[in-house]
């Protein structure tokens, strides 16, 4: 039906131009650069992350479009992308998006339970962000590393073998940089590209 509402998350966020820094505009022309001719959408992963970041943390309709340009591809190519991959996020998040680990191995070996106590600590349900930006929950599957049950990654960093102790202790750690003014977050494209 043609009067139908439409509700999906990416609907309705357009109008907006975005333009990658000079900086930003170099270290992205390298890694095109790295692909044969007619295979720069294989950049399209490590393009997205540095949007994510340099944009406004999250890639809203209008920044998924402008990445599409720059690679010369169909949108709905990087929106297909940008929803399968929960490190890829369609609305703002704190400034410590904390992903828990839901699969199996990490379920049977307290990751439900931890889970909880996060929501618990932080006073959010999952999916939420506290009011103070600071952190957002949620829960994501596989991270890979089934060994270390259970498992959480706070933007870059991995954090296995989880306990409440632990959970306590990082973000203790990270509300005290954030205090301190401390950069809390390493960037994707700083560390990784
Ligand atoms: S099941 Fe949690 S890391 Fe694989």
């Amino acid at each position: 039906m043609l009067d139908k509402k439409i509700n999906h998350p990416l609907h309705g966020k357009k109008n907006k131009s975005f333009c990658f820094s000079d900086a930003t505009m170099v270290k992205v022309q390298k890694i095109i650069a790295r692909y044969p001719e007619g295979r720069q959408k294989s950049a399209l992963l490590p393009l997205l992350h540095i949007a994510q970041e340099e944009f406004e943390g999250y890639l809203s309709v209008d920044v998924m479009d402008y990445v599409a340009g720059l690679l010369n591809i169909q949108p709905i190519e990087v929106y297909e992308v940008a929803t399968f991959y929960s490190q890829y996020y369609l609305d703002s998040v704190g400034k410590n998006v904390i992903e828990i680990c839901r699969t199996g191995p990490c379920a049977i070996c307290g990751g439900e339970k931890m889970q909880q106590y996060l929501e618990k600590r932080l006073n959010i349900k999952t999916g939420e962000t506290t009011p103070d930006g600071l952190f957002t929950l949620k829960a994501v599957e596989c991270l890979g590393a089934c060994g270390s049950a259970p498992v959480m990654q706070i933007n870059t960093e991995f954090y296995e073998f989880l306990t409440k102790e632990k959970i306590d202790q990082i973000l203790d750690e990270l509300t005290l940089k954030a205090k301190e003014e401390k950069p809390e977050k390493s960037l994707w494209k700083e560390k990784f590209f």
